[in-house]
C-alpha cells in the first residue's frame, strides 16, 4: 500500500520548523488532511508576530500546538496519545509549557477538552487563529483558553502563510473553508463550518508571490473546491441573494483556475478536492485547455451503490458519476483519476459493495484513499442509523477493496513502462541520496539517477521499469517546460 495511500491522509504528523530567531519557542503539529497543514503555517505566521520561532524539538518546547483531526475515531485517538507524550515531556523538561489543541477536535469537543486532558491549556477552532495573540495572553496569566467561534467570511486571505513544510517547489493555496455539503457521514461541515470562498485578488496574489519565490507548483486547495465562488463575500448559500451586478461579475471555479493558467503558462497547478456533484464542464473544459493544470482528478466515489450513495445525501447517482468520468476521459486524454471510498457504511450489503468493486471495475482508478466506515457523533449517519456492519465484515471488504486498488495502480503504471514522462524533481529519493524523486502531470512518483540535475527542474524521464506505486527511469534531458 506504500504509496497508494497518501502519507498525510494517513495522519502521519508532520512537525514544523522555520528559522527565525524568536525568543519563546513554538513546536507544532499536524494531523489529518491537507488543509490542517496548510492552516498550521498560517498559525506559524501568526506566532511569529507574537514572537515565537518554531522548533521540532518538542522538549525545548514552550508551547505545543497540535492541529487535529476529526474525520474518523482513529485520528482522534492518536491526538489522544500525542497528548500524553506532551505531558511526559512537560513534567521531565519544562513544567512550565503549555499546549494547545487547534483544528477539527477543538472545534468538535469544545471546552469539553479541558476537562477530558488535563494537560490541555488552550482550545482554539479553525475559524479563531487570529485571536491566537489574545488567547496566548490568558494562558500566559494562568487561565484556560478557548475560542471555537466559526465564521462566515473568515478565510485568512490577508496572513502570508509561513512555507514550513515546503520543498521549495510545490506550495498549498488555500481557495475555499467549509463545506456546506452535509454528507451524512462526515463531520467536516460541523468543525469547519459554512462554505466560503477567497477573495480572487488575494489568491492571485500568494500565487504571485509564490511564483517570485521560484515555487514551480501549486495545489488550490479546498474541501471542496468546484463550488468556488467569489461574488465580493459572503456565503456561497447566500449567492441567491446577491444583486445581479454581483452575480454578473462573479468568478468560480473554471475561472479562477483560467487566470492562473493563464498568467503563469509554466507553473503546474493542481486542485483538491473535487466533489463529483460540483464539478462542471467548465472545469474539465479549462483543464483541457491548459498544458499546465495537471491532468489528475482525485473524485471521491465513497461508493458504487445508489442506494448507499443517497443515504450519504451524495448529490448523484452512480450514472451520473459515470457520465462524469466518461467525459473526463474523452476531453482530458490520460487524465489520472483517484478515488476515496468507504466500506461498511450502515446498511451496507453484500451487493452494495459488489456495487462498489464494479464502479472500480468501471474507473481503473489510478490510486485510492480507502476507509472503513467510522461513527461519528452529532453527523446525521451518527444520530440516525445504527453502525450495523460488523468490524470483521468492514475488514473484509476493505482488504477487497484495497486489493483491487493495487492491482488497477500497478496496471496503471505499467502503462508508464518504455515511455518518456515529464517530471518536475521535487526531492531526494528515500531509497536512494543518488537519486531525484519527483512527479508527472498525473501525480505518479518517478525516481531516476541525479546527474546535474536540480531540485526545481522540469525533466524528461525515460521510464524502464515501475512497482504498484513506483516509475524507475533515465532523465534523457531537461522537458521544453525548464
Ligand atoms: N472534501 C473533503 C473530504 C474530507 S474527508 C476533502 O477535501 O478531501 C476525506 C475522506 O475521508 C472522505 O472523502 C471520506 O472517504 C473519508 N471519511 C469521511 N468521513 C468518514 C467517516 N465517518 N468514516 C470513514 N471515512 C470517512
Ligand atoms: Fe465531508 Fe462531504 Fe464535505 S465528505 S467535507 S461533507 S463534501
Amino acid at each position: 500500500m506504500e504509496k497508494i495511500i497518501d502519507e498525510q491522509k494517513q495522519g502521519e504528523a508532520l512537525i514544523l520548523e522555520n528559522n527565525t530567531q524568536n525568543k519563546r519557542k513554538l513546536f507544532i503539529e499536524s494531523y489529518g488532511c491537507q488543509m490542517n497543514f496548510s492552516d498550521s503555517e498560517v498559525v506559524a505566521s501568526i506566532m511569529a508576530s507574537e514572537g515565537f520561532s518554531t522548533t521540532t524539538n518538542l522538549e525545548e518546547a514552550d508551547l505545543v500546538l497540535v492541529n487535529t483531526c476529526s474525520i474518523r475515531d482513529k485520528a482522534e485517538q492518536t491526538v489522544r496519545k500525542r497528548l500524553q507524550k506532551y505531558n511526559a515531556v512537560k513534567n521531565s523538561h519544562n513544567k512550565n509549557m503549555k499546549v494547545g489543541v487547534l483544528g477539527c477536535m477543538a472545534e468538535r469537543l469544545k471546552d469539553k477538552f479541558l476537562e477530558e486532558e488535563k494537560i490541555v491549556d488552550l482550545v482554539v477552532g479553525p475559524d479563531a487563529y487570529k485571536d491566537l495573540p489574545n488567547l496566548i495572553k490568558e494562558v500566559d496569566a494562568g487561565r484556560d483558553a478557548v475560542n471555537v467561534i466559526l465564521s462566515r467570511d473568515e478565510t485568512y486571505g490577508d496572513v502570508a502563510p509561513v512555507r514550513l513544510q515546503s520543498n521549495g517547489v510545490s506550495a498549498f493555496v488555500t481557495i475555499t473553508r467549509g463545506c456546506d455539503n452535509m454528507c451524512t457521514f462526515c463531520v467536516v461541515p460541523f468543525t469547519r463550518g459554512r462554505e466560503r470562498s477567497r477573495d480572487p485578488q488575494s489568491i492571485m496574489e500568494e500565487v504571485d508571490d509564490l511564483v517570485a519565490k521560484n515555487f514551480k507548483e501549486i495545489t488550490l486547495l479546498g474541501q471542496n473546491v468546484d463550488s468556488f465562488l467569489w461574488y465580493g463575500g459572503g456565503l456561497k448559500k447566500d449567492f441567491e441573494k446577491a444583486s445581479e451586478l454581483q452575480k454578473a461579475t462573479s468568478t468560480n471555479f473554471a475561472m479562477l483556475m483560467d487566470m492562473v493558467a493563464t498568467k503563469y503558462p509554466k507553473l503546474r497547478l493542481r486542485f483538491t478536492t473535487s466533489n463529483p456533484q460540483d464539478m462542471t464542464m467548465d472545469v474539465i473544459d479549462t483543464m483541457a485547455k491548459h498544458k499546465n493544470i495537471c491532468k489528475y482528478i482525485h473524485l471521491p466515489i465513497q461508493s458504487g451503490s445508489d442506494r448507499i450513495l443517497k443515504e450519504m445525501n451524495r448529490q448523484h447517482t452512480r450514472e451520473e458519476y459515470k457520465d462524469l468520468i466518461t467525459n473526463i476521459k474523452n476531453r482530458i486524454p490520460g487524465c489520472a483519476i483517484s478515488q476515496d471510498i468507504i466500506v461498511g457504511f450502515p446498511t451496507e450489503t453484500e451487493q452494495d459493495h459488489k456495487d462498489t468493486l464494479s464502479m472500480m471495475e468501471f474507473v481503473k482508478y489510478d490510486y485510492g484513499f480507502m476507509f472503513a466506515y467510522s461513527e461519528r457523533p452529532g453527523t446525521t449517519a451518527g444520530r440516525k442509523m445504527d453502525d450495523d456492519i460488523p468490524n470483521e465484515v468492514k475488514k473484509r471488504r476493505l482488504s477487497e477493496i484495497i486489493d483491487l486498488q493495487q492491482k488497477h495502480s500497478g496496471e496503471r503504471m505499467a502503462q508508464f513502462v518504455g515511455q518518456t514522462v515529464e517530471i518536475l524533481i521535487e526531492k531526494e529519493s528515500k531509497r536512494s541520496d543518488e537519486q531525484w524523486s519527483g512527479r508527472t502531470t498525473q501525480n505518479a512518483v518517478a525516481v531516476f539517477p541525479k546527474e546535474n540535475y536540480k531540485v526545481g527542474d522540469f525533466v524528461n524521464v525515460k521510464i524502464d521499469s515501475c512497482t504498484s506505486a513506483t516509475m524507475i527511469g533515465n532523465a534523457v534531458g531537461y522537458s521544453e517546460n525548464n
